[in-house]
């Protein structure tokens, strides 16, 4: 077993752009509180990021910098947590195919995430073979690290129901693990594979700056739906982007406290999830909802908050952005340290498959 006896954590990001608000609230905070009691890894998912932009891989290759150089200026700390890079781990591709096995075809073609992603996307029938693969790969992504918890969005819950039951599968198959042993007891029983627990942010879904959509509820903040604020973004273009951020336009006349509801008004959302003081957040919503405080104060006062929030970031961020080095040596050394971990364990799977024929060294 590794030296290092702390319980682990796996979670990580696909690279299509930079890191934003969304992705801090909903998974990143948790990483931060868990870095010194866990042994956190942290994986950029550089080839599910080829499911939808195979022609772009400059883009892709940037996108890797950023968020790596996103996850330093946020706080994770190289000494205590590995961030690496997927397609330098091929342990996680050998076990991607064993586990590829033990799904029914038409289980992974339900997984509701995939399917909402098709649909959003447009995908259609035109969806590489790969597309649907990469919700398999997940899988291998964070079993090949054995961890105990895994902190996400609500958006990767399908994927992670889905590496739920590849452990049990495995575990039952091959290590002779009961069916009707409780998930907790797995390994005790054992199984290679913990069955591992999500674990929620704080905030389960983040808006977006935008108007709502058809159904009338706020869409989630999201790079590809142009109402995100980045982790990166100056101060000067927070500012701009909270003032032209969409406001419920009948608020003036409308005294119904319904219409300063976070669902549906995102400066409101906004400073429930970033503004400390909960009693200025109350006081002052109530005056919006009599008429008495306009959308101006209100969003002057979020740049503020947001701005305190990302001040932090975007300092520690510059200081990255003029050492690329410092990047580059601390996903190496997390790519290494990652794949020690997932070497083990696809020696150990390979082992109860009973394919284990030629043991190997892996270096970098
Ligand atoms: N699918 C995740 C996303 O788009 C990224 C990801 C890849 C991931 N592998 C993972 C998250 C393993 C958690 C665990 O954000």
């Amino acid at each position: 077993m590794s030296s290092n006896s702390k319980p682990r954590i796996l979670t990580g990001d696909t690279p299509t752009g930079r890191l934003h608000l969304g992705h801090f609230v909903g998974s990143v905070e948790n990483r931060l509180a868990l870095q010194d009691s866990y042994e956190c890894f942290f994986i950029i998912a550089n080839k599910h990021a080829f499911t939808t932009r195979a022609e772009k891989p400059d883009d892709i290759r940037q996108s890797v910098i950023d968020i790596a150089t996103d996850y330093l200026a946020c706080g994770i700390d190289p000494n205590k947590s590995s961030m690496f890079i997927q397609s330098e781990v091929p342990a996680i591709d050998e076990l991607t195919f064993f586990f590829a096995m033990l799904l029914p075809f038409n289980r992974v073609m339900k997984n509701p995430t995939l399917k909402d992603e098709i649909r959003d996307k447009g995908l259609g029938d035109n969806h590489s073979f790969g597309f649907p693969m990469y919700a398999v790969g997940q899988t291998a992504d964070i079993l090949a690290f054995r961890p105990q918890l895994v902190p996400v969005g609500e958006d990767q819950l399908p994927h992670l129901e889905m590496t739920r039951e590849v452990a049990r599968k495995f575990d039952q198959v091959y290590c002779g693990v009961d069916p009707q042993t409780e998930d907790r007891d797995y390994v005790k029983a054992g199984g290679l594979f913990p069955v591992i627990e999500p674990k929620l942010g704080r905030v389960k879904r983040l808006v977006g700056l935008g108007a709502p959509g058809a159904d009338g509820n706020l869409l989630k903040m999201s790079k590809s739906l142009n109402n995100a604020i980045f982790l990166s973004d100056d101060a000067d273009v927070v500012q701009k982007k909270v003032m032209g951020m969409y406001t419920d336009p009948k608020r003036i006349r409308v005294t119904d406290p319904g219409e300063t509801a976070p669902e549906k008004n995102p400066l409101w959302a906004f400073h429930e999830t970033f503004n400390p003081d909960k009693a200025w957040v109350e006081e002052t919503r109530a005056a919006y909802a009599g008429g008495k405080i306009g959308d101006v104060a209100v969003k002057r006062k979020l740049i503020e908050v947001l701005n305190a929030v990302i001040d932090p970031i975007r300092t520690r961020r510059k200081h990255f952005e003029q050492r690329p080095d410092d990047v580059i040596d601390a996903l190496r050394i997390g790519t290494r340290k990652a794949n020690e971990v997932a070497e083990e364990t696809l020696a150990l799977a390979k082992k109860a498959m009973k394919q284990d024929y030629f043991p190997r060294k892996l270096s970098m």
